[in-house]
């Protein structure tokens, strides 16, 4: 009896310890990236510039920014040079969005086209390594192949900057868990219609990172049913706010937003700079990428209002302010 027992053990033992070994030599699902040299036109700078600065907000995660002033704007020189995420954010491990300006020895500069494309749509680094998905790559692997060669384009167009940043380091198991989420994009993925507001605003709007921020997250993914309902919580540099309800639900969301309501929101930030930002304390505190997103184009934030009206509406009132910052942890 006593000897069955032991084979049992066994067999788990190798079973578990064998599953285990599999997975620490588990290689994402990904494709060799593309051959594709992608061409710099001066439209292709233009749309990148768009995507990079304004839209994807690209440059708020990979930038030093100011965090005692208003929406903490980029740093002078220091777009794209990569930043390291402070622990109190609650990232399980230490997280870096690497330095992405064409800087050959810490940067991109080594990178061909086709590898750029495969990190950003598909989330395999160069190095076959799967990226920690806080890097929206589900969510730009709809990111239009023309849009997609435009953010290249722009990327290698900005200057070169030196910053050698520690690579991103994720502990057990979600080190081993996200090999699970690389996925090659196998077809043309076409440009979106502007001229249809409802989908190009959906597109906007799944560029944009609206739906992480302004969903309440379980496991990194948003709670079924209360997508949009905001109260998402920012806690950084001992300032605490909760992201708004953006659903049109009329009590607690935009319901009562007119368009023009919704597009002067944006563009009273449009003439902050750097320089006229004001300080931010715990009453103006935010994350919301006010002064990047004030630059997109008027006909751009109807089209994402356009396809935010057709949410569902959620009742869900958020208080954006605490009154007080939360005790220091
Ligand atoms: C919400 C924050 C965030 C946003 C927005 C974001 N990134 Fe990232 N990005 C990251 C993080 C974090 C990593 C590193 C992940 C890792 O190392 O596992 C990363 C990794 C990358 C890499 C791989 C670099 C390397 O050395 O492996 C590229 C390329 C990249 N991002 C480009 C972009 C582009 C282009 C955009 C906009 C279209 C963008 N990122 C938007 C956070 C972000
Ligand atoms: C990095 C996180 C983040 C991203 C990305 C983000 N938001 Fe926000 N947003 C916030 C936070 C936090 C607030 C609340 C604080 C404030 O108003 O500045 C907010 C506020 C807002 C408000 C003001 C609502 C009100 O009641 O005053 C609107 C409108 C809004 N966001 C729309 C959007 C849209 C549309 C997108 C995508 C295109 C988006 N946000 C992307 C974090 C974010």
């Amino acid at each position: 009896m006593k000897k069955v027992l032991l084979y049992v053990v066994i067999a788990l033992v190798v079973i578990v310890g064998g599953g285990y070994a599999a997975l620490v030599l588990k290689k994402p699902a990904m494709n060799p990236p593309s051959a594709l040299k992608v061409e710099a036109t001066a439209e292709r700078l233009q749309r990148g510039k768009y995507v990079f600065e304004y839209v994807a907000d690209c440059g708020g995660c990979h930038s030093e920014r100011n965090w005692d002033k208003f929406a903490a704007p980029v740093y002078d020189g220091r777009a794209g040079v990569g930043f390291v995420f402070p622990p109190e954010l609650g990232f399980p491990g230490k997280v870096v969005a690497p330095n992405l300006t064409p800087d050959a020895e810490t940067g991109l500069g080594s990178w061909s086209d086709g590898e750029k494309l495969r990190a950003i749509r598909e989330g395999v680094s160069k190095d076959g390594r799967a990226l920690f998905a806080f890097m929206p790559y589900t969510h730009f692997r709809k990111m239009s192949d023309e849009d997609a060669n435009s953010v290249v384009a722009y990327m290698n167009s900005l200057p070169p900057v030196k910053n050698r940043l520690p690579r991103t380091e994720l502990n057990f198991p979600v080190n081993l868990m996200i090999k699970f989420a690389p996925q090659p994009v196998t077809t043309q993925v076409p440009v979106p219609d502007h001229s249809n507001r409802l989908k190009y605003g959906e597109y906007l709007v799944e560029m944009g990172g609206c739906t992480e921020c302004h969903s309440q997250l379980e496991k990194g993914k948003a709670i079924e049913g209360k997508e949009f309902a905001g109260g998402h919580e920012f806690n950084l540099a001992g300032k605490l706010v909760r992201s708004a309800n953006i659903t049109p639900d009329e009590e607690s969301g935009l319901g009562k937003w007119s368009e023009q309501r919704f597009v002067d929101k944006f563009k009273g930030f449009a003439n902050m700079t750097y320089d006229n930002a004001p300080r931010m304390n715990q009453s103006n505190f935010t994350v919301m990428p006010w002064l990047p997103m004030s630059q997109i184009p008027e006909e751009d934030l109807r089209a994402i209002y356009t396809y935010l009206r057709t949410l569902k509406p959620v009742h869900n009132p958020v208080e954006v302010h605490p009154p007080l910052a939360p005790p220091a942890q």
